[in-house]
Order: C-alpha cells, then structure tokens, then sequence
C-alpha cells in the first residue's frame, strides 16, 4: 500500500510519519510538505534513508501540482495533516489558513477522486483506498464549565484557525456524501510532546525557562485545554486508519483537563528540578498578558467511542507526559536553537536541493 501523508515534516506529522515507516515496513510512506516556518525535516532525520520512505516538496494550493503527484504516484490512500496551525496566526492572517486548510483540503479531494474513480482496491490484499483527514476538536467551539464534547456536537468554530478546519471538515464529509469517496475523519485535542514548535503554550514555555524569559500567560490563565502526548495521538491515527467504517468521525483525547496557568505551573516545577533550581524560581518569570481575541474558555474531548469501538487507550499520564517531553527539549538543545534561529531551513537545502 502506497499511503500519502501530507504535513509529514510538522509536530504531529512527523510522529505519524515515523509510526508508519516502522511499524509497517511493507507500506511506502510518502511524506509531502511544503515546508513552511512550521515544517522541519530534522523532526525526521532517523526515517529519512528507510526504503520505504520518500519525501516530496510541494503545496497542496497547488491543483496542478497536486493532481500531477496523484497521477504519477497513484497513492492508496491518504493522511492528511498538512495545515496553518497556530490560532494567533490565524488572528493576523486568516486567508493563508483559507488557502491551505480549505482550498488546499479540497485540491487533495479532488485529486483522491480523480485517482480512485478506475480501479477498484483488491480487497483479498487487505487494502482499501481511505482519505484519513486529521482534524481537531476546535471545531465544536467552546464549553462552560460542564459539558464534553461528543462527535454529535454541532459545529461552532470560533477562530479563523478553527473556521477553516471546520470548512475542511464539511468538504470531507461532502465528498462522501456526493461522490462516495471513502472518508475518515478524527477530532483530537491539544497535543504536546517532542518536536512541538515553540510558539505553542508548552514549548514556548520550555524555550522561555530555559532562557530566563517571562512566560506570556493570555488573560487570567484561566482557560482550559485537554492535552494528550503526541504518540498517543499518533497511535490513534493509526487504528482509525485501519479499523475505522468509512464515513465515520472519532473524537481523540485523554481525558485530562487542565487549567493554562496550573500547567504552567506543573512546567514550572518539573523544570526547577531537572535543571537544579530552588523550586519557585521559573515561577517567577510568570507574566499575564493581553488575552488571545475570541479565546476559547474549555475544551473536553469525550473519546468513548473510539476507546469503545476500536479498543484505543492513551498510555501516558499527563505529569509523566510532559517530564518525558521537558526531557526531550534538554536533550535536543540543537533543534530548539535551530528552530528559533531559523536554521532549520538550511536542513533541506543540504540534504535535498543537491539530490
Ligand atoms: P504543524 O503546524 O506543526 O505542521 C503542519 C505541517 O504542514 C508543516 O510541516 C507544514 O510545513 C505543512 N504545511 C503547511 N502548509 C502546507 C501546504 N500548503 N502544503 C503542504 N504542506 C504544508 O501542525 P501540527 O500541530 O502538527 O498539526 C497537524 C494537523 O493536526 C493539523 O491539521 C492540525 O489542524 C491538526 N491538529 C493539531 C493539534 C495540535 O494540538 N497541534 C490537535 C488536533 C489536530
Ligand atoms: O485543541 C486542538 C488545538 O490545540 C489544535 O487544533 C491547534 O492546532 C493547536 O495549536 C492547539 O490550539 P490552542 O490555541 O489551544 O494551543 P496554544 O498552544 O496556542 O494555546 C494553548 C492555550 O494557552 C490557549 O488557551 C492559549 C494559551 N496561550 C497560548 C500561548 C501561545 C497562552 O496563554 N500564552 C501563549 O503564549
């Protein structure tokens, strides 16, 4: 089975990427993305010379491009990550999120239902063609202090960054619908772990510490957020994209509610002690600052149905989830300097541009 992924060189991407190129040395894993700000192929540097693995550089904007790649590649199926991610973002510039989360969403429809019009998949391999679109639990809107949400939730999206992913999500669902296109679609909640871009709350937070900077909490940190460690996530991904009906919608979460400032807090703590400072020290350097526009109070991801119908689990705890990945960043010292140095695009060049 020949499975695109798009946003393979992103956060949650590059874990997926690494999942698959693993676990399944039969499949060929093909990694597109267009390596924006928020792309890096060093997330992916112990894969890159698998055989089973290829990279390609590319925009899902680009209909030419994209239908091109499908002809040529005739993939089996598709995981689609690839987006403009980040709310605030999304606040200053909300057509890059229209150009890449809903027209680049609907170039990759098409291209799937231009591709798997002739040819049927052979069920006696095992195969079946799948358009997997990996999408998030901002979707729903926001809760008050009770509630979860469920996949029966109406839509209520609230940011730019959450509008289009909504978007997205409703071509999905359309293209089954109208085409038959074989569909799945998953809504997961925050995410953190190795490899986070540092301007998310987590690894900003880490960046900070680490260099005695204030760490900006919006508003009262009273907002709260479901976070689950990215593997988990990433192990998700992979039994919805073998188990799931077609057509259906998982929510993916960890049950595990926090406050902004009370992870911040928990950071601050499990900080002080990996780099032997007298605990209280990096609490210091918390700083309330202006509010994100239009912010989101809670999210609370209700994942029954995935834990019921396809037996996943999550396997971390939070506390221990965010030591392992406070771990990683000291271990990694390279990638957050490259990163916030903007080195991480010379990566590429070298390795690629000369291929
Ligand atoms: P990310 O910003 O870290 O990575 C996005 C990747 O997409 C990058 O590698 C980037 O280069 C690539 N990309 C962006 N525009 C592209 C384009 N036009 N063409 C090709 N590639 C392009 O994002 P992430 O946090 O890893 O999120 C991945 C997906 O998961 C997104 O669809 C996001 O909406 C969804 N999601 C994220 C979270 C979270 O907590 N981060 C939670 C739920 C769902
Ligand atoms: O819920 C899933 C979503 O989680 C994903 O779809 C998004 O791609 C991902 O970015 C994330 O969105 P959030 O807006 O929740 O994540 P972020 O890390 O930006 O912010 C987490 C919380 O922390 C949120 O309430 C805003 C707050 N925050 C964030 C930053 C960057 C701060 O207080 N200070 C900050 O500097």
């Amino acid at each position: 089975m020949k499975i695109l992924i798009t946003g393979g060189a992103g956060f949650i991407g590059s874990h997926v990427v690494r999942l698959f190129t693993n676990k399944y040395p039969q499949y060929s894993i093909c990694n597109l993305d267009k390596l924006t700000y928020a792309g890096n192929l060093e997330n992916l540097k112990d894969v890159e010379r698998k055989p089973n693995y290829q990279f390609f550089k590319g925009d899902i904007v680009d209909a030419n491009f994209i239908s091109q790649l499908f002809e040529q590649e005739k993939f089996d199926a598709v995981i689609h990550l690839a987006a403009e991610s980040h709310v605030d973002r999304s606040i200053s510039n909300p057509l890059e999120f229209v150009n890449t989360n809903v027209i680049g969403t609907v170039n990759l429809l098409n291209a799937a239902k231009q591709t798997w019009a002739t040819g049927t998949p052979n069920p006696a391999s095992g195969f079946r063609h799948l358009f997997y679109h990996v999408s998030t639990d901002e979707v729903y809107g926001t809760l008050g202090d009770t509630g979860m949400f469920t996949e029966e939730t109406p839509y209520d999206p609230h940011s730019p960054y959450s509008a289009s992913k909504a978007a997205s999500d409703h071509f999905v669902r359309a293209y089954h619908d109208t085409y038959k296109l074989p569909v799945v679609i998953s809504n997961c909640s925050n995410n953190y772990g190795p490899n986070h871009f540092p301007e998310k709350l987590i690894p900003l937070c880490i960046h900070n510490i680490k260099s005695n900077k204030p760490l900006p909490i919006y508003g009262k940190g009273e907002n709260v957020r479901d976070w689950l460690y990215v593997e988990d996530h990433a192990s998700a991904i992979d039994v919805i994209f073998h188990t799931a009906t077609l057509g259906s919608t998982y929510n993916i979460g960890g049950h595990n509610e926090w406050k902004n400032i009370d992870v911040i807090r928990l950071l601050c703590k499990i900080m002080d002690s990996k780099l032997g400072r007298p605990e209280g020290t990096s609490e210091q350097l918390i700083t309330f600052v202006k509010d994100r526009a239009g912010h989101d109070l809670r999210y609370a991801i209700d994942s029954t149905k995935l834990q019921r119908e396809l037996s996943w689990q999550p396997s971390l705890q939070f506390e221990e989830g965010l030591a392992k990945t406070v771990d990683w960043y000291l271990a990694n010292e390279n990638w957050l300097n490259n990163v916030t140095s903007g080195d991480y695009k010379k990566y590429y060049e070298e390795q690629y541009a000369k291929r």
